[in-house]
């Protein structure tokens, strides 16, 4: 089978998950200087993690807030802090730093973003990407005018529950794959201050949850071809909840579904000629999955790393020390593509934020 996601740059193939996952942790090449961009929440999980990478020096982090800039700094010892107003600005200035990891809301990731690339700084975007494709596709010209590394973060795709997965297709043996059905959600709190709530911020389940499930489909049956959509939208214009039938080349289909109002199965199934693939809870960071074919069962275990962002650092570190401009495993094409699908998404289910132009 054609495989639609390309292996991360460091990690081996793994059929059947029996390979132990290379460290993520070894250096690969020289070190590089990073600047993280907020304070809030994943900033700090991601960071305590970047601390671990050899290769990686802690140069510089911004807020907006100056009292948390210097703490963030402290806690893990970056070299600067950048606070208050100007101070992202003040980060892509810095000529010390090479490459930025941003994660604030997705509502702020196109002027943040767009900024370290003019200041000539490689990133990494949390997800979502942006709010809009046009957003997404202005970024994705930067990086390429100015020949830097831009990704999205889906750290999902680079875990090695995912990749064995992905080699379990690419080796055939469940036939052509026919559909896949994917389901991310969670009751979260409803609270309108909230970046999942606030349209500003780019609040919703599509925006937040979809590229966990399309992980999945994306891995099996490639970029979708068409989408109908349906879902619920709060009194703010926030979508609580998105189904998507997606079509695919060659007659294949894809079903996803994202909520915020539901404690979902949070679980993809692949579902070929032969047999299916299932994964294991939860979608995004999986303990392995199940191979059926008729009465036959196997499954491949993994263990639950305590530094699961650490395989998309070493994508990024990876591919900034090879020149690269883009990552094989998460293309720019990917991102671009999945933001033209959320703006026609959004269309359909009638959701439209401040950041839409027209
Ligand atoms: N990869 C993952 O597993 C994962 C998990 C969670 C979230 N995310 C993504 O990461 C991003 C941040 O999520 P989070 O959960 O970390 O959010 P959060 O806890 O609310 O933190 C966001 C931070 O961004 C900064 N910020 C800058 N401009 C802002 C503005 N206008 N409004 C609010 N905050 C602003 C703030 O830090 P300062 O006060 O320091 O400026 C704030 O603390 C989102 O895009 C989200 O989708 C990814």
């Amino acid at each position: 089978m054609e495989r639609h996601v390309a292996r991360p740059l460091t990690m081996p193939p793994q059929p059947h998950g029996g390979r132990p996952a290379p460290d993520p942790f070894a250096a690969t090449g020289p070190a590089l200087r990073w600047g993280v961009v907020s304070t809030g929440k994943i900033a700090h999980t991601v960071t305590a993690q970047l601390a671990r990478l050899e290769d990686a020096r802690l140069q510089a982090v911004s807020s907006r807030d100056a009292t948390k800039a210097t703490a963030f700094a402290t806690q893990y010892g970056f070299r600067a802090s950048y606070g208050g107003a100007g101070g992202y600005e003040a980060l892509a200035a810095d000529p010390e730093v090479d490459v930025v990891y941003v994660a604030t809301p997705h509502g702020q990731h196109h002027a943040v973003a767009g900024a370290m690339l003019r200041a000539g700084k490689h990133v990494l975007v949390e997800k979502a990407f942006a709010i809009t494709a046009a957003e997404a596709e202005d970024l994705a010209g930067l990086a390429r005018e100015r020949g830097l590394f831009l990704m999205e973060a889906v750290w999902t795709r680079f875990l090695p529950t995912y990749v064995a997965a992905m080699d379990v297709l690419e080796s055939g043996e469940l036939g052509p794959v026919r559909y896949v059905q994917a389901d991310m959600g969670f009751m979260a709190e409803r609270d309108p201050r909230t970046r999942l709530w606030a349209p500003v911020d780019g609040g919703g389940a599509l925006l937040d949850l979809a590229v966990y499930p399309l992980c999945w489909v994306i891995g099996a049956l490639g970029l979708p071809t068409g989408v109908r959509a349906a879902g619920n939208v709060n009194k703010d214009g926030v979508d609580e909840l998105c189904a998507l039938a997606l079509t695919h080349a060659g007659g294949a289909h894809s079903q996803v579904v994202v909520s915020f109002v539901s404690d979902s199965t949070r679980r993809a199934r692949i579902v070929g000629t032969e047999g299916y693939l299932e994964t294991g809870p939860s979608l995004s960071r999986p303990d392995g999955f199940t191979v059926v074919k008729g009465a036959a069962r196997r499954s491949a275990e993994f263990e639950l790393t305590d530094a699961p962002y650490a395989f998309q650092l070493r994508e990024v570190t990876r591919g900034v020390q090879a020149g690269l401009h883009e990552s094989p495993a998460m293309p720019l094409a990917h991102t671009l593509a999945s933001m033209r699908l959320f703006d026609e998404v959004r269309r359909q289910v009638g959701v439209r934020y401040p950041n839409d132009v027209a």
